[in-house]
């Protein structure tokens, strides 16, 4: 487990050393609201080298960016839904999969089902930093 305190103009140190390291599975994205998961997502896709523009995923289910970034967020449906709409089909795409709102449950889904996953927990520090708690604890 590795932690970084970032600003918002050094996440970008982050996306790359994750994108570099992590090119197909699950990214669960913990955190409480407004805590920076959706601009995590931005600076991965932008590392990527896809200039689409990044939303947050409220009220759909998935958002795509290039053929193999997709996006989503758990928070309105909660996780039973999302799975019960066959979303963890989805998950074992290939790709890399960002999930606002995944929780340890999700996790113990994706090992179970051997996905593979990491985890990135952010915690809000003050206005000007996040704290990123970064785990590649592999399926
Ligand atoms: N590392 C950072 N340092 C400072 N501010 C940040 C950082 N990361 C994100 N922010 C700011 O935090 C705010 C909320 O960010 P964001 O929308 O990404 O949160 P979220 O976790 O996706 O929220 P939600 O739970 O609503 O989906 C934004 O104003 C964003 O600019
Ligand atoms: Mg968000």
């Amino acid at each position: 487990m590795k932690k970084y305190l970032l600003k918002l103009n050094q996440i970008e140190t982050l996306a790359q050393d994750i994108c570099e390291n992590f090119d197909n599975g699950v990214i669960i994205l913990k955190g409480d609201l407004a805590s920076g998961k959706t601009t995590f997502t931005k600076e991965f896709v932008k590392y990527k080298g896809i200039v689409e523009e990044v939303t947050s995923p409220t009220f759909s289910l998935q958002q795509c960016y290039g053929d193999r970034v997709f996006h989503y967020d758990i928070y309105n449906h909660g996780l039973d839904h999302f799975i019960s709409l066959g979303m963890l089909e989805e998950l074992e795409k290939d790709g890399v999969h960002l999930v606002e709102w995944g929780d340890e449950k999700l996790k113990e889904i994706l090992d179970a089902a051997e996905i593979e996953n990491m985890t990135i927990n952010i915690k809000k520090i003050d206005d000007n930093s996040r704290e990123y708690e970064v785990n590649y604890a592999h399926a």
